[in-house]
């Protein structure tokens, strides 16, 4: 896969991409990154990105060139695959699993982080292909939201964490909550571990973590029971 990334806080990204598993993932060939600055695509002597709106009100608003500049000069650049192009925007369409999964099968992503008062609306009516939000918060820019869906995206990716069957086995699976974990020590401050995970019964054990996955995901998330 590859992932482009807009941004006119590009910094934001190193220390995110250069740890942990993002790192790793670009190490192993599963992913390259790239980060563009904004600006080197703003024809102003200053490199100014914003203007304000139209209709006046407060804030500054992106201007349209300069985004749609960057993301045709990438699409220029990568001819070999159809990128998808997401705008990162708390108006998009809420990330969840099932929204990663679907776009870990993608190629190619161009994400567009927004500023100031966001983006000019024809980026999003002529550019952009679906609008992702992070949840139901407002953020200064799209850098962490660009991050979380990297983040969730990448992992996925196969043969990226060294043991797949953790996706199997994780929330959101089959629309459960996963079941509580414990490791040593089995005794810690008087607090325990329950026996059937030390009873090494691996039939049981897998009927116990059905059974508290289950019960987890009735006490804390029920609507997940209902979702598709
Ligand atoms: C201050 S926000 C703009 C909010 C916009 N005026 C509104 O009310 O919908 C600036 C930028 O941060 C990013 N952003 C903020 N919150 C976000 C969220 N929950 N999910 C994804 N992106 C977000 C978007 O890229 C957005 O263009």
């Amino acid at each position: 896969m590859r992932i482009d990334i807009i941004t006119i806080f590009p910094k934001m990204f190193e220390p995110v991409l250069n740890e942990s598993m993002i790192k790793r993932a670009q190490h192993k060939n599963k992913v390259k990154i790239h980060i563009h600055d904004l600006r080197d695509y703003s024809a102003d002597k200053h490199r100014k990105v914003d203007d304000r709106p139209f209709g006046g009100g407060s804030g500054m608003l992106m201007r349209p060139e300069p985004i749609f500049k960057a993301v045709e000069k990438i699409k220029s650049q990568v001819t070999n695959r159809k990128p998808q192009v997401i705008l990162l925007c708390p108006q998009g369409k809420t990330l969840n699993q099932k929204t990663a999964k679907k776009l870990a099968k993608y190629k190619h992503l161009i994400l567009i982080c927004g500023h100031y008062e966001g983006v000019d609306e024809r980026v999003r009516q002529y550019l952009v292909d679906e609008e992702v939000s992070i949840g139901d918060y407002v953020l200064t820019g799209g850098e962490l939201p660009a991050m979380v869906l990297v983040d969730a995206v990448v992992r996925l990716l196969p043969g990226v964490l060294g043991d797949k069957n953790s996706l199997n086995f994780e929330s959101f699976e089959g629309n459960l909550l996963e079941y509580p974990h414990y490791t040593r020590p089995a005794k810690f401050k008087n607090m325990g571990v329950p026996d059937i995970l030390l009873s090494g019964d691996h039939k049981e054990i897998e009927i116990w973590r059905k059974k508290t996955a289950l019960k987890r995901t009735k006490e804390r998330r029920p609507d997940l029971f209902s979702s598709k």
